[in-house]
């Protein structure tokens, strides 16, 4: 389990990869927020000289490749969205037994964007994004069928390790996963488990808390144990801990749904800074603020994209007769 508001992770949950294990970095020597995973990565043979400490499953064990590919495209910083997308999906299907829960979805995500997925409930976003970064391989029963290409790479090809993916694939989830530990071991977590050195450690919690418009409300008390903070609060630290392990998209599944509305305003204000620098993925049954935020909006009813458009388009000009019942809330 990885979404009770008090889950504390197991070495089971390690293993298996929920929870924590998205949180690993790469144990860059550089500590920096550089976009690569040196030499062969992360768990089973970290960087030279440290010891090796083996998180992996028997199976993902096997696949341990540096996935270059997925690190090494270089951003020009602070110019335009890439050409190519970070993440591009064709014909996903997913399955629980017999049922169809996704059918033929082909949608890409943009870097430097925030896409929003919108549509009623039991319509299949959260199951969506969790196969954009397999947390869906930890979900017993799914089976999925399709492409999905990170940086080009096939994320279910052999070479592909799901704890790497995981990394710079980064997830938020609906109710604040914080741990009951402090604010700095929340942030620290992940690169605890890979035991990035202190100073490094040390940089990184504070790099993070800023990007997530934590640190200045937070810096005189790092220790504080994290429970103690607001919501809102608690949403954006868990935000800064994806943070910390330097991913380059953002799944954030319904973030501010138990927020009030000025803990929302503040994770929405801060998803403007964020997608200048990450490609942002929300999941929201708020239209408003799907169009308050998302540069573009992706509609699914029932588990088909019925509509994936600029945002200003979707609501006021759709294409589908669907999209535009639920967008003036005839139904949902
Ligand atoms: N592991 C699973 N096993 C069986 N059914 C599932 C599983 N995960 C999701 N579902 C079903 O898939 C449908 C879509 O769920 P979900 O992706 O959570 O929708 P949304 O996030 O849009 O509310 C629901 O009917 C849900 O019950
Ligand atoms: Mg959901």
């Amino acid at each position: 389990m990885v979404e009770g508001r008090n889950f504390v992770p197991t070495k089971g949950d390690i293993r298996s990869g929920v929870g924590p294990m998205q949180l690993a970095s790469a144990a860059s020597p550089s500590g920096g927020y550089a976009d690569d995973i040196p030499g062969t990565g992360f768990m089973g043979s970290p960087v030279a000289g440290r010891s090796s400490t083996r998180y992996m499953s028997p199976s993902e064990s096997t696949q341990n490749a540096p996935l270059e590919e997925m690190a090494s495209t270089p951003q020009p910083p602070g110019g335009p969205a890439a050409v190519a997308p970070l993440i591009s999906v064709k014909d996903l299907w997913v399955w629980a037994g017999k049922k169809p829960i996704l059918s033929g979805i082909s949608l890409d995500f943009n870097d430097r964007e925030v896409t929003a997925l919108i549509g009623p409930s039991g319509c299949g976003k959260t199951t969506f994004i969790r196969t954009l970064n397999r947390m869906s391989d930890v979900s017993p029963g799914l089976r999925v069928k399709g492409l999905i290409q990170y940086k080009g790479q096939d994320i279910h090809s052999r070479s592909v390790n799901p704890v790497l993916l995981r990394q710079r694939v980064g997830m938020v989830f609906q109710r604040s996963t914080v741990f009951p530990m402090s604010i700095f071991d929340n942030v620290a977590f992940g690169l605890r488990l890979i035991r990035e050195r202190r100073d490094v450690i040390s940089e990184r919690v504070t790099e993070s808390l800023r990007r997530a418009g934590l640190y200045e409300e937070l810096k005189d008390n790092l220790n504080r144990s994290a429970l103690t903070l607001s919501g809102g609060q608690q949403q954006r630290l868990c935000i800064a801990r994806a943070l910390a392990v330097n991913p380059r998209v953002l799944l954030l599944d319904e973030p501010t749904s138990s927020l009030d509305p000025s803990a929302t305003q503040k994770v929405e204000d801060l998803l403007f800074e964020l997608k200048r620098e990450y490609a942002v993925v929300i999941v929201t049954h708020n239209m408003q603020q799907a169009a308050r935020v998302a540069d573009r909006t992706a509609f699914l009813y029932q588990g088909k994209l019925v509509e994936f458009d600029e945002t200003k388009r979707l609501f006021e000009n759709p294409r589908e007769k669907l999209t535009e019942s639920y967008v003036t809330g005839r139904f949902g």
